[in-house]
């Protein structure tokens, strides 16, 4: 039987920290402990895997040696859009989510699509787009779906400082080759068909403890402390995490929060299915109808836009919002 714990990130901002720990000892009090074990007693034994992680030895350079220059202020204001994005660059997202919340550990964790494992893998070729993308122009893909936003410039102050940021956290790395802890380590796929029923009670027993029983996150102060899965604040229907493939894997290897690969992979399948399968912000790249958009961008079994799950059609929401 094992509690939630919390592990405090070096870089995180301390009184979030504070708010994170008082929220979790709030939620624990009345322990989900129980359901926990229930759901595991339903997996068999051999089912349960031992941690596979990444395989990753590069450390970014300590916080302490960031410059005191110019490039240090361009790097310090990367890392502060990174951990607190509706604060520095409110204007340019339409959600309560900071890079951080996906990206964990101000962007340093391996298997947590680190930084500095994509800053040295750009330009590269992206199916989603079709073309060569900068490692700018891959910034704003995450801006334009993860964060429900209108993507900065090319050139803006925003786009740069986080390019120096992630520069400087890849200081020592070989470009153009491939680097063990990019993305999220690969999860071997279900034994089972993943399922909303057992997702659910995988996301009650193990995930609403933070996450909140709606998926809205939690907030103090009207900052984000648990990060919202899914409604209005959240990722919008273009983004990453809305393919189960992904979301499975970046489960598997970073949540719940502190207890990477506690879950079983079939765990993770099941619990990214009812996370996806739920509403959130219209995909910005919308045709017009939902049919249209799903055959045009969500043609895969990893997406649920335009399925029909509980007698809803998701992503039925109408237009996107103008931004
Ligand atoms: C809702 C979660 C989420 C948020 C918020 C988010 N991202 Fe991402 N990001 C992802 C996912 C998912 C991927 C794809 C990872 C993969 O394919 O392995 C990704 C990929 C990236 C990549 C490319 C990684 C690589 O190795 O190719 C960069 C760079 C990036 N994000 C930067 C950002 C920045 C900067 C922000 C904040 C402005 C941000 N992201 C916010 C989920 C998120
Ligand atoms: C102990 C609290 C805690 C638990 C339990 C937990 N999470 Fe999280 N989760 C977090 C925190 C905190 C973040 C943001 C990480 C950061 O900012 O460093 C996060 C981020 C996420 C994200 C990316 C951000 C977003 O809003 O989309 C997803 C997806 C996610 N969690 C899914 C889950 C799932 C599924 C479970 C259950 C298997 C779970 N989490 C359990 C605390 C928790």
């Amino acid at each position: 039987m094992t509690h939630a714990r919390c592990t405090p990130q070096a870089h995180r901002p301390p009184h979030l920290v504070a708010a994170m720990l008082c929220l979790l000892a709030a939620a624990l009090a009345c322990s989900t402990a129980t359901q926990a074990a229930a759901v595991d007693a339903a997996m068999p034994k051999s089912a349960i895997n031992a941690s596979v992680g990444t395989g990753a030895t590069f450390q970014p350079p300590p916080e302490s040696a960031i410059p005191s220059d110019a490039f240090g202020k361009a790097i310090k204001l990367g890392r502060d859009i990174f951990l607190d994005t509706p604060k520095y660059a409110g204007r340019y997202i339409g959600n309560t989510l900071s890079c951080v919340n996906c990206h964990t550990d101000a962007g340093r964790m391996a298997g947590s699509a680190p930084m500095w494992a994509a800053y040295v893998s750009y330009p590269a070729y992206r199916s989603k787009n079709r073309k060569v993308n900068t490692f700018e122009e891959r910034l704003q893909g995450c801006f334009h779906f993860s964060e429900n936003g209108k993507p900065p410039p090319l050139g803006s102050k925003t786009l740069v400082a986080l390019q120096a940021y992630a520069y400087w956290l890849s200081k020592g790395l070989p470009t153009d080759e491939p680097v063990a802890g990019r993305g999220y380590p690969k999860l071997a796929a279900p034994a089972m068909a993943p399922n909303y029923v057992r997702g659910k009670a995988v996301y009650e027993a193990r995930c609403a403890i933070c996450h909140n029983a709606n998926g809205e996150g939690r907030y103090v102060d009207g900052q984000t402390v648990f990060p919202p899965l899914w409604g209005a604040k959240s990722f919008n229907w273009g983004a990453g995490m809305g393919s189960i493939k992904n979301a499975a894997a970046f489960i598997h290897a970073n949540m719940p929060y502190g207890q990477s690969y506690i879950l079983t992979p079939q765990q993770a399948w099941d619990v990214a299915y009812f996370m996806d399968a739920q509403e959130r912000p219209q995909d910005p790249r919308w045709q017009g109808s939902v049919a249209a958009t799903r055959a045009k961008f969500h043609d895969s079994k990893f997406s649920l836009y335009g399925q029909t799950i509980n007698g809803k059609v998701l992503g039925d929401i109408g237009p996107p919002r103008q931004h």
